[in-house]
């Protein structure tokens, strides 16, 4: 019922995460609450870290993605278990940095880079910028060379592949807005150019096929279209990649209709099908870097609410309004994400009260469930919402002037806050 080892239940009938009352910390730090459990992240951290060491060629190393969770405190910890990490945009190069990170271990993404992105990240010595496309191509050699440095590069290119998750978090396909296409024949013009350069150096391609993949498969055909590619360009421009970057893309369980996906596995198959190609072909055995992001912080995130009512339509439906919503969790409004919700101050009881869950706003589709069993709440009882980590604060809005919800650490039964909630003066602060 509870989806993740690192939650439980206390003899108070508390939902708790990393042994800590929920209920507890929401008295304590307010709510809406977001709750991020250290221990989780970092054993997330370590099953990449070990599979990637036993199963994929030396120099192989996890990125993480920060698009999923990023703040400044979150870096030091991702860090210390031997991460580098992706950003796509000069204010996570700038929060990276902030939190005390080596701009070498960056890998900087992103579709539409303008000039002062580029020389922002220049300026701040990235390690690598994966290029998108030719006109960044050109942008970059062009302002690496008025710096007199070189700079090194990864591709970005399509393999057209597509891994059947929802359309909009969708990426690896012919017609996405993302990268470069090999079949088009476009991929290998992306190469010769950028071999042609002078400032900037190609060290291997990068590829992402989609996020919240349950199968391996589509990875595996990533690396046969890769490295196809690869051998490809090898013949044509006597260029061999050195890097194979696969992107990110593990799926998680949100509720108990997903499967859960061993990620060793999926290594230990990612490892085994890139050396029997490699052998095979006799491609020399490319560093693998994967990105991921969800796998990293999803399960390690609860988001905490106070329920404000219970409203019933006689003959219709019930709702249970809560104090947060869409602002602080916009997945089911854009992608009608399900989640496993639970009543953190009632747990024990049957969840048999078949409810939606609204949100705070002015808006029909601010809501984080339809339809959903929970223990029937009243007001002020605390909901849980499980496995928020990932997707969840980084995507956080101030619709209806609500305020971002502060989150808590916690870690080895102790607390500590790494986000204050936003106050009112904050969201005016840039209003002159
Ligand atoms: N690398 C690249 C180039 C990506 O585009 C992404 C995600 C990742 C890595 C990390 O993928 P992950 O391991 O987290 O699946 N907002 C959506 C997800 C968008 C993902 C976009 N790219 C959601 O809430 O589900």
């Amino acid at each position: 019922m509870l989806l993740y080892e690192n939650l439980g239940i206390n003899d108070a009938g508390h939902l708790t995460i990393g042994g800590m009352d929920t209920i507890d910390l929401a008295a304590e730090y307010g709510d809406p609450l977001y709750v991020m459990d250290e221990d989780q992240i970092r054993r997330n951290c370590r099953t990449y870290i070990d599979a990637m060491t036993k199963y994929l060629p030396e120099g192989s190393r996890p990125l993480y993605a920060g698009k999923a969770l990023c703040f400044k405190g979150l870096y030091p910890i991702i860090d210390g278990e031997g991460f580098s990490a992706d950003v796509v945009s000069p204010g996570e190069i700038y929060t990276a940095i902030a939190g005390g990170f080596d701009p070498a271990k960056l890998y900087y993404h992103g579709t539409a880079k303008t000039d002062w992105d580029i020389n922002y990240a220049l300026d701040n010595n990235i390690g690598y910028f994966i290029v998108d496309n030719y006109n960044e191509l050109e942008a970059l050699d062009k302002i690496a060379s008025e710096r007199g440095l070189i700079q090194n590069i990864l591709l970005r290119i399509t393999v057209g592949i597509d891994p059947h998750t929802q359309e909009k978090i969708n990426t690896g396909r012919i017609d996405s807005q993302f990268g470069v296409a090999v079949d088009t024949g476009q991929a290998a013009e992306f190469v010769r150019r950028s071999r042609e350069l002078r400032n900037v150096r190609l060290m291997g391609y990068h590829s992402h096929i989609g996020s919240q993949i349950f199968e391996i498969q589509p990875f595996l055909d990533q690396v046969d279209k890769l490295m196809d590619f690869a051998l490809e360009m090898r013949e044509r421009f006597d260029f061999t990649a050195g890097i194979f970057n696969l992107g990110g893309g593990f799926g998680v369980q949100y509720t108990e209709l997903d499967q859960p996906i061993s990620i060793e596995d999926n290594i230990r198959q990612l490892g085994e099908h890139l050396n029997a190609r490699c052998r095979e072909t006799g491609f020399p055995l490319p560093k693998i870097l994967l990105e991921p992001g969800r796998s990293i912080v999803a399960n390690a995130g609860v988001t905490l609410y106070k329920t404000t009512g219970v409203k019933e339509i006689d003959g219709y439906l019930n709702y249970v309004t809560v104090d947060g919503g869409m602002t602080d969790n916009i997945r089911f409004a854009l992608y009608k994400a399900d989640y496993t919700m639970v009543n953190a101050s009632r747990i024990t009881q049957p969840r048999s009260y078949l409810c939606t869950v609204a949100g705070r706003c002015c808006e029909s589709g601010d809501r984080i469930a339809e339809d959903i069993l929970l223990q029937k709440p009243e007001r002020d009882d605390i909901i849980a919402v499980l496995g928020t980590g990932a997707y969840n604060y980084s995507m956080a809005s101030n619709y209806n002037r609500v305020p971002k919800p502060a989150m808590v650490m916690v870690s080895g039964g102790r607390s500590r806050l790494v986000i204050r909630a936003q106050t009112f003066e904050d969201m005016i602060a840039c209003e002159l």
